[in-house]
């Protein structure tokens, strides 16, 4: 691990913000916080939290409070994760490894994007055993060959990995403004190494009229069908990440997944769909409470961890905010992001009134 220390100015999240900015290129920065076209989504995730209003309450018994959680059998010290995220090495020479070392340090849960500039195994391998590690589980994103996919998933199974992460908010890319207009690629020697071997779809002779996206890069784009063809064919649970939609949480809900994110890629994918924090509510209401719901979009303070768990979901993704203290200070650094986040939820906590999680509830809100 490289040793690089934590800026004495860093008390919250938007602080390594600050500092990672002034530590990437123009294009990496691009990629990393930019959104999709007008970026109104990646906007209105942060803005949606923090418009909603905390309601305290007073004089409660607060000795014994904790913010443990269970989740998918296992018990979480807290109800963050870390979303997947691609490239890491792009950020810091340690990558995926410092991130999954300070996740496990500081008892976060970790999903392992299938773009990791790293193997599975080695991140697996780095954190498995460690007894007070949170839930490792792998994001998925289905491939054109099935067959690579399921090889993905047979690696996966065996490195240890407790649950799989279907991305489905991606068949492609968004429309990129700000990536494109830095020129953004990834930089050689940055690869997604655990796709390594999968060879380019054949490439689809299109008709006259035909659409290059449709009916070539599309073409073999999953559906339904490939969701319960993966349940079938692995043990692990199988989230899905990136339903917005009710009808859609309730055909997941019908295939039996494990749990549902609530996600909009993080303003990457379709520019003016609605915050996360606004559609979550809705999700929940269509799933009940036996399917957990989780969320990610925005999140950078633990106020808006307690709104999300308030709005009925039972933990809640961070994305951006522990790359740039990656960014920033490696491993050291997103161990103590993640920290801060759990110092804030644990004083937003103590501030309404909730001792534990089962006490936040619609009326922490003030609506
Ligand atoms: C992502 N995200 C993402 N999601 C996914 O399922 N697979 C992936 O490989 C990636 N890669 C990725 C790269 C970068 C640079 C970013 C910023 C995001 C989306 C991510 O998991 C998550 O949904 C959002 O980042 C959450 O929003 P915040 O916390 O970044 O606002
Ligand atoms: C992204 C892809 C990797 O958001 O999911 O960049």
């Amino acid at each position: 691990m490289n040793a690089s220390a934590i800026p004495g100015d860093v008390v919250a999240l938007c602080d390594y913000e600050r500092h990672a900015r002034e530590r990437l290129t123009e294009a990496a920065w691009a990629y990393l916080n930019g959104g999709a076209a007008n970026e109104h989504t990646l906007r209105a995730n942060q803005t949606a939290w923090s418009t909603l209003r905390l309601y305290p309450r007073v004089l409660r018994a607060l000795a014994g409070g904790h913010t443990r959680t269970e989740l998918l059998g296992r018990t979480l010290a807290w109800p963050v994760l870390l979303a997947p995220v691609a490239y890491q090495k792009m950020v810091h020479p340690d990558g995926e490894l410092a991130t999954a070392y300070a996740a496990a340090a500081q008892q976060t849960g970790l999903i392992l994007s299938t773009q990791a500039s790293m193997p599975l195994e080695q991140i697996a391998q780095a954190i498995h055993d460690d007894p007070d590690r949170g839930p490792l589980w792998l994001q998925l994103y289905i491939q054109h060959d099935r067959g690579f996919t399921l090889e993905l998933v047979r690696r996966a199974e065996a490195a240890g990995y407790e649950a799989l992460v279907v991305t489905v908010d991606a068949p492609t890319s968004g429309a990129r403004d700000r990536e494109r207009r830095t020129h953004f690629r990834v930089p050689d020697g940055i690869h997604a190494v655990n796709l390594a071997g999968l060879q380019p779809a054949p490439a689809r002779a299109l008709q006259p009229g035909g659409s290059a996206l449709f009916d070539d890069v599309l073409h073999d784009a999953p559906t339904w069908d490939d969701i319960a063809w993966l349940q079938a064919h692995t043990r692990l649970p199988v989230i899905l990440k990136g339903v917005l939609h009710p009808a859609d949480a309730r055909q997941a809900q019908s295939l039996q997944v494990g749990a549902l994110i609530v996600s909009n890629h993080g303003g990457r994918t379709l520019d003016t769909v609605p915050a996360t924090a606004q559609v979550l509510p809705r999700i929940v209401d269509a799933v009940g409470s036996d399917l957990p719901v989780l969320v990610d979009g925005g999140i950078r303070r633990g106020t808006d961890v307690l709104k999300a768990l308030a709005l009925g979901a039972r933990a809640a993704l961070i994305g951006r905010p522990y790359v740039h203290a990656l960014a920033t200070a490696g491993a050291l650094g997103v161990a103590h992001a993640v920290r801060l986040l759990r110092d804030e939820l644990e004083i937003a906590m103590a501030l309404s009134g909730c001792a534990t999680l089962a006490d936040i509830g619609p009326d922490v809100l003030f609506d």
